[in-house]
């Protein structure tokens, strides 16, 4: 009886219309690229420009009358709106068509991304006996070239997924780095990328490498390096085992082949066996202990002094314009000569061992190196002294905020918490990252990538320096 009533109201052009669906889908279809937008903007990977200048375009044309000629053409003239409200809707709609297209486009791109989930998670096995599938939540870029994607896991635990891992890449053609299981939120987070990132890597021709360049590491497209006058100081943080010495070893290695003027100074606080491969090497002074370090420090804040009075006599603003100069014209001042004046690298592995309790130093020793870094952070950059300190501890007692704010690198290997990877790059990205030794965020400015670091094994740097260590025992260079 029912039935019959139904189909009755249902005749005419309406007929069989479900309306429910269709209101369903308008919805869909407005609301879904607005989120994307919101999404877009939120997260930065909107091209603003790109959507401004389509509004521009679009705005010329309404100015210019182009729109009409376009109605005319498809014979749609009657529909050109006429009264104010529905002109100025019009031309808003019109004027914010790229971000409009561009939401459309990203609302198309995850519809069939879901499409394709449903096909894979069904040849994978991902089905529950009682029909259900893993939910797809989000898929956002959290940089260039990495994305993470949110699953929600349904009955499914971690160890199913990760059984289905290759199944998933070789179905979606994706990389999958990591798996990370939010159990309070009951999802799965896949960091994947469309292109493979190496696990290992080497440096190319380390011979060949600019002065003044190093080596970050390999992103999924490239090497990147950069150099001391774009990167004066720079820190190198993370927890135990990423790679933060291995980093340390490959970078002076880099700089000290390429560079055959510059000095070094490398403090070892973890007992002096990270660096024992730099020992007795001309232009390298190697200090294993924090009472030495201290001393040091305070070494190098009597030439800082120095190198600025340099500057000063011969009328340079910084060490480039110093370095300019032909040895011959440089002038020197009482008693410190121009001639050998070069950059000096400071590199401090475990800088958190120099300042916390139960170190081999007074507290008014340990107060004065905080002093001379936090001196070298701000002037060392004009005088070509260059701070690379490595922590395992990015916190305050373990590095001055001042100290920190100067280092303007910054490579920052996996993280156990978000609140470590936020003191250093201010964002949670470095947990983030896949438990694979060398792989980091290299933040300079506003650009965070993240990189494979080079691999140099300490035979390896052995081979390299072998021609310039001096014999054991020879005497201390200054
Ligand atoms: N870039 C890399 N590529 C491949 N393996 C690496 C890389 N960096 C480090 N490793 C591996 O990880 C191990 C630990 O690295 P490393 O000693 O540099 O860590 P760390 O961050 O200095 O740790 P800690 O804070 O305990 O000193 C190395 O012995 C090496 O086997
Ligand atoms: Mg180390």
């Amino acid at each position: 009886m029912q039935k019959s009533d139904s189909s009755s109201t249902q005749q005419g052009p309406f007929a069989g219309i479900d309306w429910f669906k269709l209101l369903f889908r308008i919805y869909f279809v407005l609301t879904r690229p607005l989120i994307e937008i919101v999404y877009g903007v939120r997260s930065n990977r909107i091209p603003l420009a790109e959507c401004l200048l389509w509004g521009d375009a679009a705005g010329a044309m309404v100015f210019l009358h182009l729109d009409h000629l376009f109605f005319k053409k498809f014979g749609l003239q009657n529909w050109y709106p006429t009264k104010a409200t529905s002109y100025y809707l019009y031309c808003g709609i019109l004027m914010t068509s790229g971000f409009w297209f561009w939401g459309l486009f990203q609302t198309v791109l995850r519809n069939s991304l879901i499409k394709r989930l449903t096909e894979v998670f069904l040849e994978v096995g991902l089905k529950s006996p009682l029909g259900r599938l893993p939910a797809f939540i989000f898929d956002y870029p959290v940089d260039e070239f990495t994305r993470k994607m949110r699953l929600g896991r349904s009955c499914f635990s971690k160890i199913q997924f990760e059984k289905a891992k290759p199944a998933l890449e070789s179905s979606l053609q994706i990389y999958i780095d990591e798996m990370r299981e939010n159990r309070e939120h009951g999802s799965l987070d896949i960091i994947y990328s469309h292109s493979p990132m190496p696990s290992v890597t080497k440096i190319e021709d380390i011979h060949k490498i600019p002065s003044l360049s190093f080596v970050i590491g390999k992103t999924r497209a490239k090497q990147l390096t950069t150099t001391l006058q774009k990167v004066p100081h720079l820190m190198v943080a993370g927890q135990t085992g990423g790679g933060k010495s291995t980093f340390l070893r490959s970078l002076i290695t880099t700089l000290y082949l390429n560079n055959p003027d510059f000095k070094f100074t490398l403090i070892d606080l973890k007992g002096g066996l990270e660096f024992q491969t730099f020992e007795n090497l001309g232009r390298i002074k190697v200090i294993p202990s924090v009472k030495q370090a201290v001393s040091q420090l305070q070494h190098i804040e009597t030439r800082l002094k120095e190198r600025m009075d340099l500057l000063k006599a011969n009328d340079c603003k910084d060490i480039d314009a110093f370095l300019a100069i032909p040895n011959e014209k440089r002038k020197d001042v009482a008693g410190v000569s121009a001639k050998t004046m070069n950059r000096l690298v400071l590199v401090i592995d475990e800088a958190a061992e120099m300042f916390l309790a139960g170190s081999h130093a007074s507290a008014n020793e340990i107060q004065s190196a905080r002093r001379v870094l936090s001196q070298i952070a701000r002037q060392g950059r004009s005088v070509g002294v260059h701070l690379i300190i490595a922590t395992q501890r990015p916190d305050a007692k373990a590095l001055d905020p001042q100290v920190k704010a100067n280092l303007t690198g910054v490579i920052c290997f996996q993280m156990l918490n978000d609140a470590s990877s936020i003191t250093v790059l201010g964002v949670g990205r470095a947990t983030e990252l896949p438990a694979i030794p060398g792989r980091a965020i290299w933040k300079s400015g506003s650009e965070m990538v993240e990189v494979q670091t080079p691999y140099l094994g300490t035979e390896e740097v052995d081979l390299l320096l072998e021609k310039y260590r001096k014999p054991p025992n020879s005497p201390e260079e200054e």
